[in-house]
């Protein structure tokens, strides 16, 4: 296994800075969390390919393993929506034919990964059952023909769930041929406005605030008569009966928190059966989508690791030119930058193998651009990569997506042997890697955690007060900027142990405690540095404004105040300048005033404000504080504002173009590239490219050995 980056930048950076560790470091692990341990692989990462014996004639099932063996698969993934052959009747399981394919599967060498069906119900089950099914924002009860739409609060529902679950657990947990599991399929939180829904949704905040007054006073019920008399009154805010911005945004906000705990326990309740049987032989994982808005990965305790699916090529063109056929450049950089630190270990469980049919257009990835994601995914840390699917189905609603082989079931498709190549070239160097080796100080020195919390991000969205606000959007700039450094990044949260960064960026982190503020200080203090933007700290922890002035809780912090915060409309300019250049802005504005001590870095040049301070910096204790109030059009400013935190804290960085990612794993840099132009990367001095050249194309792929001066880690 490789050694997991954060324990390797925490050796490193250990010898390079004496923070002390924060109390409440390594809380968040969940007890059941096993990570590396239960994956037992020889590979560094293992490949593998979804496959649905129940949609091919039995006759092809052991053509088709042998297949995926002979081109270089090691494992397959099975069972995922196949309930309806399971269970075909209430109660009469059916495993015969999935023993069959297990024991062909093999036969032809291959592991076996079997997925709970849970996301596909059968229609037996919502012709007796109805209540299986979600009901939508209009009252509408959602019905058989898709998958998913199941209502995750509903006894019935879950009650089919615990008892196909455990024959399965009863019948392969101890079968040495059965690798590991995944529960569910992309788990989602789907609105529900069930009955069973309403009512979950009363317990969870009667246990969480112990008395309606509680309730009424985070919820501002004495606003417009809101106010409730008991638990047993409360309604799930609908989002699209009323406006988000008129109902309670607290209300809101705890409905996005409760449909996320209801979603992690769905997942925990399928994985601790599955673990009562299987004990550590096998592993339990889920595929959440790489981008999870609704769920929130951090709040499941029983998976082993996490691991996440991704299809970069839909339809967008993030960075112009032909970048739409490259794929989204921060989709894969972000997920595992988030799904990484959550245990160390994690997976890339469906990687596009070609074509899709669900975008709104459904373009040909460039060639290259699969190989490019397959050697990002390895660069940056993942344990196993599987790609869905072997097979381009000949008929069904995803009849327009390509696999691994084409329509006559044996040939690989273009995109599918360009997955084979890359397959081999990859196990050939993974081969190579050192598992021991630490992560050189030269990138330790620059390691960044990103403060993260979906509570924040739900409530940025809740009101975001002006359409041109987007919080991923806002998101994907900020990683994209710290990543032009070529910086590792971690994704953390409030509970982690930010002593291990030697940067730590909280953009539009808008709820702060006082504990957090205290948390950042001490932080600061002992020598990281710090990076606030638009919006952080504005709110409390019950997302309320404090007591007191705007962003009261920070202000002692970044050693400015603030005057207020502005936004226009796209048909008004707004002026910001910063070393003799300009840039416009419209999304948001905090309008800072310095305190003695404090340097300004930005300043708006027009309306009211004008001279007011847009972006401010401040040194306190060993560390630095910087705080950008500005959100440009394009960004520019605020990467070249984060840049600078760097360059002034003498740390050495790159100037990578946006959509240029460079990762270390084992004793190896690589560099991928998103970007639709060429970049010529300067290759340091000894060292050697053993795969790909510079100028690094579009999609391009560098790998190279550096030699670390001597002794250092
Ligand atoms: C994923 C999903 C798969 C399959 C795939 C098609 O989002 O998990 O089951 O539908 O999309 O691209």
């Amino acid at each position: 296994m490789p050694k997991p980056l954060l324990a390797a930048l925490f050796a490193a950076f250990a010898l390079t800075a004496a923070v002390a560790a924060p109390a409440g470091a390594g809380e968040r692990q969940p007890a059941r969390l096993q990570g590396a341990a239960l994956l037992h692989q020889p590979e560094q990462m293992s490949f593998g390919v979804y496959y649905y014996p129940e949609q091919w004639p039995q006759e092809q099932w052991q053509r088709d393993f042998d297949g995926m063996a002979k081109l270089g698969f090691e494992f397959t993934h099975m069972a995922e929506f196949s309930w309806t052959y399971l269970e075909p009747k209430e109660g009469q399981y059916d495993f015969g034919w999935l023993d069959h394919a297990i024991a062909l599967a093999h036969a032809a060498g291959l592991r076996v990964v079997l997925g709970t069906p849970s996301a596909a119900v059968p229609s037996w089950m919502g012709q007796r059952y109805p209540q299986v099914y979600r009901v939508d924002e209009h009252g509408q009860r959602h019905e058989h023909g898709i998958r998913a739409e199941v209502s995750l609060t509903d006894p019935t529902y879950k009650a089919f769930v615990a008892k196909i679950v455990t024959a399965m657990a009863a019948r392969y947990g101890h079968d040495p041929r059965v690798w590991g599991w995944q529960i569910d399929n992309e788990p989602s939180a789907f609105p529900d406005f069930s009955d069973s829904a309403r009512k979950a949704f009363q317990d969870w905040l009667r246990k969480k605030y112990g008395s309606i007054d509680a309730m009424n006073t985070a919820w501002a019920g004495s606003f417009w008569s809101t106010r409730y008399d008991s638990f047993d009154e409360v309604l799930l805010p609908n989002t699209t009966l009323a406006a988000e911005d008129k109902l309670s945004p607290h209300a809101v906000l705890d409905l996005a928190r409760f449909r996320a705990d209801t979603q992690a326990q769905f997942l925990d309740a399928q994985a601790e059966i599955i673990h009562q049987y299987a004990g550590k032989r096998q592993w339990v994982t889920t595929d959440y989508t790489n981008v999870s808005t609704d769920t929130d990965p951090r709040r499941a305790r029983a998976l082993d690791f996490p691991t996440f699916t991704l299809y970069p090529v839909a339809g967008t063109n993030a960075l112009g030119g032909d970048s739409y056929a490259i794929g989204k450049p921060a989709n894969l950089m972000e997920a595992a930058a988030y799904f990484r630190p959550i245990n160390g270990t994690f997976g890339v469980m469906e990687l596009q193998p070609g074509q899709v049919n669900w975008a709104s257009i459904n373009p040909q990835p460039m060639p290259g651009a699969i190989r490019m994601w397959m050697w990002h995914a390895f660069a940056s840390g993942a344990s196993l990569l599987a790609t869905y699917r072997y097979r381009h189905p000949l008929r069904g609603s995803e009849m327009y997506h390509e696999g691994i082989v084409g329509t006559d079931g044996v040939t690989p498709s273009r995109t599918g042997r360009e997955y084979i190549n890359t397959m081999r070239d990859i196990k050939a160097l993974a081969a190579r890697l050192d598992p021991n080796a630490k992560l050189p100080a030269r990138l330790a020195a620059r390691y960044t955690g990103y403060l993260w919390s979906q509570d924040v991000f739900w409530d940025l969205e809740i009101q975001p007060q002006t359409t041109l606000w987007h919080s991923w959007a806002y998101r994907n700039g900020y990683t994209l900027a710290v990543q032009t450094t070529g910086a590792p990044m971690d994704f953390i949260s409030e509970q982690d142990d930010f002593s291990r960064y030697p940067f730590l960026i909280a953009p539009a982190y808008q709820m702060v405690s006082p504990a957090l503020a205290a948390k950042w200080k001490r932080y600061v203090e002992q020598g990281g540095h710090l990076i606030l933007t638009s919006r952080t700290g504005q709110k409390n922890a019950l997302g309320h404004f404090p007591e007191g002035p705007w962003y009261a809780t920070i202000l002692d912090l970044i050693g400015a105040d603030v005057d207020g915060f502005d936004m226009l409309p796209p048909s008004a300019d707004g002026e910001v300048k910063a070393d003799g250049k300009t840039w416009a802005w419209h999304r948001w504005a905090d309008i800072l005033t310095p305190r003695p001590g404090t340097e300004v870095l930005a300043t708006y040049a027009d309306h009211y404000y004008a001279g007011k301070a847009a972006a401010t910096t401040r040194k306190l204790g060993k560390g630095s504080v910087t705080m950008i109030g500005v959100s440009t059009d394009d960004g520019e400013l605020e990467r070249a504002l984060v840049r600078s935190v760097y360059q002034r804290a003498g740390v050495a960085i790159e100037d990578l173009p946006t959509g240029v990612f460079h990762d270390w794993r084992g004793g190896y840099d690589f560099m991928v590239s998103y970007n639709p132009k060429p970049f010529a990367f300067p290759l340091p001095s000894g060292a050697q490219a053993v795969q790909g050249q510079t100028p690094l194309a579009p999609a391009g792929v560098l790998v190279w050995k550096e030699k670390d001066a001597a002794g250092q880690p």
